[in-house]
């Protein structure tokens, strides 16, 4: 190998790595995506009780008083490192409080920040990506009626290369879902469920075992996962395991309660506070759309 061969590789290399770091930059909505969508604040409560905001957005000391108090600071552990829940109260400085809808929106449907850098897939925006942009400009609404926190966002604690955040375009490029998982679905009651599951309800985040680099394997959807957060495994609930009554599910997402009256537990107690609010249809969709998942053994 000569000077002239290496001088050419490295080139090369950084070549590649410029063309890859462009090709996978953070995209924004383009303009005028969320033209004629209404703020309506009742809607968007609907959308962030659906989307589970609150149960990653709260402090780690919340109680049920200050339960929408979105200040921040929960620690979420990854293979990656730890990352924490940044403040998005409506503080203008430490929270979200100057953010307009496009701001959110371009969060959550794209995982690019008002600066333009890629947010961590530990924000499920791998989910509400599917959302549908009305939702988002509603949400904006919602949130702009909740209290304002100054407590500053903590810092991730991730280290090299995964600190890197030009990198996750990459990742993004690799694995963002595009299009709903479960593609045929009986009804229009099942395809609302879909909506809430996949998009909202960020279900498949945590039912559903992940590869190496974090990603979501998709063979497997809601087929049961590790806890990331100590012991147990989170269940598998598509038909091939879910054997409970559609009023046995209703129940459990209502009350917290099994049939056979053990209660909710874990990272689940959260989930069935916030679908506890939601409308019955709803929860019915939610249901419908589970018993037309492909089983997984
Ligand atoms: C599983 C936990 C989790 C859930 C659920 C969640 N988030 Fe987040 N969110 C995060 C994490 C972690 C980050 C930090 C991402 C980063 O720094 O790249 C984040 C970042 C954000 C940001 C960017 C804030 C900033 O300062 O740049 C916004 C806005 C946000 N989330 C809004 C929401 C909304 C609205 C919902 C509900 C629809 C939601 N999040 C649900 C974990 C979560
Ligand atoms: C933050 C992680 C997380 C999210 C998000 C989540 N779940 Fe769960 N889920 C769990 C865990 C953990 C359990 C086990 C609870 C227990 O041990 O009591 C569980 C249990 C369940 C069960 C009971 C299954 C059984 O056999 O015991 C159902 C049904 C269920 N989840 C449905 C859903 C649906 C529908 C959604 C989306 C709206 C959802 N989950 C979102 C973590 C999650």
């Amino acid at each position: 190998m000569n000077w002239r061969f290496l001088l050419g590789l490295v080139g090369a290399l950084g070549l590649a790595a410029v063309t890859v770091l462009a090709a996978t930059a953070p995209r924004r909505l383009p303009p005028g995506a969320l033209d004629g969508f209404e703020s309506d604040p009742a809607r968007g409560r609907q959308v962030f009780l659906a989307g589970g905001c609150a149960s990653c957005h709260t402090a780690p000391d919340a109680t049920r008083a200050t339960r929408l108090v979105l200040a921040g600071g929960r620690g979420f552990k990854s293979p990656f490192g730890t990352f924490y829940a940044p403040n998005i109260s409506n503080d203008a400085d430490a929270g979200i409080g100057g953010w307009s809808a496009d701001d959110l929106a371009n969060a959550l449907l794209r995982g690019t920040s008002p600066e333009g850098a890629h947010y961590y897939p530990a924000f499920p925006y791998t989910s509400y990506r599917l959302a549908d942009p009305a939702d988002i400009v509603a949400l904006r609404a919602y949130l702009a009626t909740l209290p304002g926190d100054p407590t500053p966002s903590r810092a991730h604690d991730v280290a090299f290369p995964f600190n890197m955040r030009a990198g996750l375009g990459l990742w993004k490029a690799l694995f963002l879902r595009a299009d709903w998982v479960v593609r045929d679905l009986p009804d229009a009651r099942a395809e609302r469920g879909r909506y809430l599951v996949e998009a909202l309800g960020h279900c498949g985040e945590c039912h559903t075992p992940r590869g190496a680099l974090g990603n979501l394997d998709l063979t497997r959807w809601l087929g049961g996962a590790a806890n990331p957060v100590g012991a147990g495994r989170i269940p598998n609930i598509t038909p091939a395991r879910l054997s409970w009554s559609d009023d046995d599910l209703l129940g459990y997402f209502t009350t917290g309660f099994t049939p056979d009256y053990d209660t909710v537990g874990g990272a689940m107690a959260e989930v069935v506070e916030n679908l506890a609010l939601l409308p019955e249809e709803d929860l019915r969709a939610i249901i419908a759309y589970l018993r037309a998942v492909p089983p997984v053994k």
